[in-house]
């Protein structure tokens, strides 16, 4: 750790409570110092570290009892030790200055050592302990019920991924571990289910299981309708089915993925697995957003390998990070070496330009017009390279028609993308369309106050989106 000493003003130094090891401040004590200051008594420089995420400002390590004391004597400089952590914990050296003259209290240290463990669990007892002056087995008695909740909290990770078809290698690498660990965590989790079947078969609620253990709903489902066939699923699930091409949802269904730019209803995935795939296949994702995939793959039992270029390790593991990206001087590349091939690929892109601020900014979003063509036809070459001869690909897309503010007979075809320049691409790269479903966006999406001034001008909006499902054989 370097440091420097300086004077700053009074003003640029703040309290920051989440690296703060006390309950509060001592107002008696910061009384005797401000008296001490008055009288001409100097104490030690104050320890401050750099905010980072507001430049200018430093968050307190240590002193802010005399750091109030300064503040209320109207002193604007004070001299200050400004500490480069280098990646420390900063709330553990705020406790490690805490101890001496006026040592943590019982609970100021137990509060401390849990948080410091809830934002990295790799950190020892003995670590822990160290920083705020408490032996190894007092900071392992604080921690344990964090312990065994965060275990918990892996064995449901590893629990989903291999429910969802992911080899252990991946799953393995996805979560930091040995392989090792990965197959003994498994052992264990017949008797995890058996444990949530027991009160499933008690007739709680999927959701009230879920609450209880603190697993997902779609994980909870993934069980509660183990060996159901479709039909039943969706009857539980309480989904009903169209039988005809024209799937209506005004609704997600909150259960299932996240909220999300873009999100599809988990309805419309389900009718696309119950009508184009069969129980325990493989389902590819390539851009998964949400999560809305994965999870009514759990709910309808089927595999699932989703990506998207969005990392959320916490809260979906079994998204893996990949960027699908054709300006790498390798071009396209397949994420994994996979001896496993899709039967079904679910492939829902984000549109060009348009929603480009919804997106990270080297999502394919960002393409132009031509770039974002030129990368379909890229991309569905590589899908036809990877894939089984018998597997089916669902396009979801709608009409890109920038008719903002254009009554529609001023329309002009001027760069949009229409479901048949989609087509044109798709048959040249050798998909074939065997079915093309009506699957409309609510039109609530729109304000009544936007649906007037559309009236009042002709405007044509899009609410049409569709399903293109597509083979590989062609009429030949
Ligand atoms: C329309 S959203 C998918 C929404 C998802 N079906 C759902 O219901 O939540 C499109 C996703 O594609 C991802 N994406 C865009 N460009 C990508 C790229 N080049 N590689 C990987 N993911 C990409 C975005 O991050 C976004 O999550």
């Amino acid at each position: 750790m370097t440091q420097q000493t300086k004077q700053i003003p009074v003003s640029s130094i703040i309290l920051d409570e989440d690296i703060y090891p006390r309950k509060g401040i001592d107002h008696r004590r910061v009384g005797i110092f401000a008296e001490n200051i008055r009288d001409g008594f100097t104490f030690d420089p104050i320890e401050v570290a750099p905010c980072p995420d507001k430049p200018g400002l430093f968050r307190l390590l240590d002193g802010a009892h005399r750091w109030s004391a300064y503040k209320s004597t109207g002193i604007e400089e004070v001299k200050a030790i400004i500490k480069d952590l280098e990646g420390n914990d900063p709330l553990l050296y705020a406790a490690t200055k805490a101890i001496g003259p006026k040592q943590l209290t019982e609970d100021e240290s137990r509060d401390t050592a849990r948080r410091a463990y809830s934002r990295d669990s790799s950190l020892s007892s003995a670590d822990i302990g160290k920083a705020i002056g408490r032996s190894r087995q007092t900071v392992d008695s604080y921690l344990t019920d964090l312990r065994a909740s965060n275990r918990m909290g892996l064995d449901i990770k590893i629990f989903r991924l291999n429910r969802l078809g992911i080899p252990q290698d991946r799953i393995a690498k996805r979560l930091g571990l040995d392989q090792k660990t990965i197959h003994n965590h498994l052992g264990e989790m017949p008797a995890l289910a058996f444990l949530l079947n027991g009160d499933l078969s008690r007739g709680f609620s999927v959701s009230q299981v879920a609450e209880k253990h603190g697993w997902t709903e779609p994980m909870v489902w993934s069980l509660a309708l183990e060996g159901k066939n479709d039909h039943d699923r969706f009857k539980e699930l309480g989904w009903g089915f169209c039988t005809w091409d024209k799937w209506e949802f005004n609704d997600c269904d909150n259960r299932f993925g996240d909220d999300w730019p873009g999100r599809i209803p988990a309805q419309l995935i389900a009718h696309i697995l119950r009508c184009f795939s069969k129980p325990d296949d493989l389902i590819l994702d390539p851009m998964a957003g949400g999560g809305v995939t994965p999870d009514t793959c759990l709910a309808m039992g089927r595999r699932c390998w989703a990506f998207d270029l969005m990392d959320r390790p916490d809260t979906r593991p079994e998204i893996e990070p990949f960027t699908w990206d054709i300006s790498s001087d390798q071009g396209l590349l397949w994420p994994v070496s996979a001896k496993g091939k899709p039967d079904l690929i679910i492939f829902d892109p984000p549109y060009f330009d348009k929603k480009a601020a919804d997106y990270d900014k080297k999502s394919i979003s960002g393409l132009s017009r031509k770039a974002y063509l030129e990368f379909l036809e890229a991309f569905f070459v590589l899908l036809k390279q990877n894939v089984k001869k018998t597997t089916r690909m669902a396009f979801i897309n709608a009409d890109w028609r920038d008719f903002q503010n254009t009554p529609a007979i001023e329309e002009k075809y001027k760069g949009g993308i229409l479901i048949d320049d989609y087509l044109d691409i798709l048959k040249r790269t050798g998909w074939y369309h065997t079915h093309i479903i009506q699957a409309p966006m609510s039109s609530q999406r729109f304000t009544a106050g936007v649906v007037s001034a559309m009236q009042k001008k002709n405007i044509l909006g899009v609410i049409s989106r569709y399903v293109i499902v597509l083979g590989q054989q062609g009429l030949e």
